[in-house]
């Protein structure tokens, strides 16, 4: 008697085993495990015959065995119940899962981020603007008459003649301070596009312009906000140099350089044996930009900076050729 229990229990459970659709699981059920019909049953009906004294012991075996049977069922008709599409397809449930790759910004967009970030942290506010744009936001507002040879270096993409890509994110300054009074100070962050293609240009570039108007701001104000913007974008030590330079819609107008992040400002070939960069362009708003947009040019004053976002992102990290961050080679992408 318990060597046919025994081995009705190794029977079922290896044919338990071998069931893969939840189609075979009733006919299993009424086989082994019906109350009437069933072998477990037929078994236990005959412990009425076994002696007396080995009752009680097999009794309890059988009823462990029918129990065991019975929960392995269970646990295989909530497995195939679970997913009956994938067992009776075939899949193999245990195989290990599959690696889903996933991506990561872009280092163009990361280094905005940051920019505006460090901006944000000094109370500026983010505001965008149309990548098309018009000849008089683009140029006009910001004193750059038409046939004013400051026209030149921008290269324009003309879409009709008084409608261009944005050259610069500068006709923001207009845009902004034409709608509200001051105080203000804002960033605008967003693409330009120049027809120029080389190794440190390429048509489509992204520009973070900024600007603040106030009473009495000065230039001792610019320089201390650009300097807090470069150490903290690049180290607390940075060397920073303001060289005067020229901006139609900026009076006095600079150029920022820092040292050299290639050679520490030793001389090398990145920043052509002068030991400096260039990063940005800044200066005090003119007044003839401020009195277009209707502000008295006597009571209020402001400043404004422009930086090229691809070009920090290069002395960031070391990068050598504009191009690639539009390659979408992934080996450089995902480096960042
Ligand atoms: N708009 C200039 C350019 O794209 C950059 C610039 C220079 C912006 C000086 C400014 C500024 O606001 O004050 O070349």
């Amino acid at each position: 008697m318990e060597t046919e229990l025994r081995q009705l229990r190794d029977e079922a459970l290896a044919a338990l085993e071998k069931i893969g659709s939840s189609a075979e699981l009733e006919p299993f059920r009424v086989k082994y495990l019906g109350r009437k019909g069933g072998l477990i049953a037929g078994l236990m009906r005959q412990l009425g015959q076994v002696p007396r004294e080995d009752r009680p012991r097999l009794g309890q075996l059988a009823n462990t065995i029918k129990k065991e049977v019975q929960e392995r069922f269970e646990e295989k008709k909530e497995a195939l119940l679970a997913a009956p599409a994938a067992a009776e397809a075939g899949v193999d449930r245990s195989l290990p899962g599959r690696y889903l790759p996933f991506g990561r910004l872009h280092p163009v967009t990361q280094v905005m981020e940051e920019i505006c970030a460090i901006f944000e942290g000094m109370g500026f506010a983010v505001a965008e603007g149309p990548d098309v744009e018009t000849d008089h936001y683009n140029f006009e507002a910001l004193n750059i008459p038409r046939h004013h040879p400051a026209r030149d270096m921008h290269d324009t993409f003309y879409v009709t003649d008084s409608i261009l890509l944005r050259t610069h994110t500068s006709p923001m300054q207009a845009r902004i301070m034409e709608t509200q009074e001051p105080p203000l100070r804002y960033i605008a962050p967003g693409k330009v596009y120049r027809c120029d293609s080389d190794i440190t240009h390429t048509p489509m570039f992204h520009q973070v312009e900024g600007f603040l108007v106030d009473r009495i701001v000065s230039f001792a104000d610019l320089k201390g906000v650009l300097t807090s913007f470069i150490h903290r974008m690049f180290s607390d030590d940075l060397a920073v140099r303001f060289r005067p330079s020229f901006f139609p819609f900026t009076e006095p107008s600079a150029e920022v350089d820092i040292a050299c992040v290639i050679c520490g400002g030793a001389g090398c070939r990145v920043c052509k044996r002068t030991g400096w960069l260039e990063i940005l362009g800044a200066g005090l708003i003119d007044p003839a930009v401020l009195t277009m947009v209707g502000y008295d040019p006597d009571r209020y004053s402001g400043f404004a900076f422009g930086l090229g976002v691809e070009r920090i992102a290069m002395l960031k990290y070391g990068i050598d050729d504009i191009r690639l961050y539009y390659e979408n080679d992934l080996r450089f992408l995902s480096q960042f």
